[in-house]
C-alpha cells in the first residue's frame, strides 16, 4: 500500500489528477484503451473539475476511455443524488469521451435486482469474467466517516462478503434507498485502486482502516486489497491527523 499525504483538499485533488495523468498515459502507450471505475460522493468533485479544466482536459485521451462507476444510488438519472449525474456534470460533459463507452448503472424502469444483474453482465462481457486475469486499469474510491466504501456499509454482511458476483444491490435503511454496488472481487482484481479521503471527519475511520485489526464487517474499506494490483490512499492532513 502506498500512502500519499497532501496538505489540504485542493492539493490532494491536484496531486491525484497529476498521478492519474501519468498512470493513464503510460497505460495508453501500451494499450488501445483504458478502463476506469469512477467514484461518487463529494470528495472527487474537485478532482473531476481539474481533469475537465482547459489545462488538463487534453492531458488524458478520454476518447480511449471505457468509463464505469463503483456504485450508484437508486434514484432517477436527473436526481441530484445520482452519482452518474455528478460525474457527467463535473467531468464527462467536458472531455472527449465517447458516449458508447460510458457504462453507468441503470436506475430507472427496472428493479434494483435487475439493474445489478444487468451491470454484472456488462462487466462480465467487457472483462471476459471466466478468463479474466485482471479487471479495471484504475478504480477510484471514496470512504465515508463510518469506513464504508462503494455502497458497502458497515454490517451489510452479504454485500461485503460477496465472493462471486461483481455487482450487487442492497437496501440501505439509514438512507431509505436502494444502492447498486460493485463488490470486492472485481475491485480486488484491478490493476490500481486509489482511495481519495479528505477532512477531519474521516480521521478516526481512516486510522482504523489503516492501522487496526482486520474487521471488514465494521470497517468495510478494509476489504479492498488488490490481489496483484496496487493500492493507494490519497489523503489530506486533516483526514490523516484529525
Ligand atoms: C456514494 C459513494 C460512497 C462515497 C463515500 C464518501 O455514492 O456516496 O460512492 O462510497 O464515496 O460515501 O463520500 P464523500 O466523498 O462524499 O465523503
Amino acid at each position: 500500500m502506498e500512502l500519499h499525504v497532501c496538505k489540504n483538499y485542493n492539493e490532494l485533488s491536484e496531486h491525484i489528477a497529476d498521478w492519474m495523468v501519468e498512470y493513464l498515459c503510460k497505460t495508453l502507450a501500451m494499450h488501445e484503451r483504458f478502463s476506469i471505475a469512477l467514484t461518487g460522493g463529494n470528495t472527487p468533485k474537485k478532482l473531476y473539475e481539474i481533469l475537465a479544466s482547459d489545462e488538463y482536459k487534453n492531458k488524458i485521451d478520454w476518447s480511449r476511455a471505457n468509463i464505469f462507476i463503483g456504485d450508484e444510488r437508486f434514484v432517477p438519472f436527473n436526481d441530484d443524488k445520482s452519482n452518474a449525474k455528478m460525474i457527467r456534470e463535473t467531468l464527462l460533459d467536458h472531455v472527449s469521451v465517447d458516449e458508447a463507452h460510458v457504462h453507468f448503472m441503470q436506475t430507472e424502469n427496472m428493479s434494483p435486482e435487475t439493474a445489478a444483474n444487468a451491470y454484472e453482465e456488462v462487466l462480465e462481457h467487457y472483462f471476459n469474467k471466466n478468463t479474466a486475469q485482471s479487471t479495471f486499469d484504475l478504480v477510484l474510491l471514496g470512504m465515508g466517516d463510518d469506513a464504508h466504501t462503494l455502497s458497502l456499509f458497515p454490517g451489510q454482511k452479504d454485500a461485503i462478503n460477496e465472493q462471486t458476483k461483481w455487482c450487487t444491490y442492497l437496501w440501505v435503511e439509514q438512507q431509505n434507498m436502494h444502492r447498486i454496488t460493485l463488490t470486492a472481487p472485481v475491485i480486488n482484481a484491478s490493476k490500481q485502486v486509489a482511495f481519495l479521503i479528505s477532512g477531519e471527519s474521516k480521521s478516526s475511520a481512516l486510522n482504523y482502516v489503516l492501522h487496526k485489526k482486520y474487521d471488514p464487517l465494521n470497517y468495510p474499506s478494509q476489504i479492498i486489497k488488490p490481489a496483484n494490483g496496487e493500492l493507494h490512499f490519497f489523503v489530506d492532513e486533516a483526514a490523516m491527523n484529525g
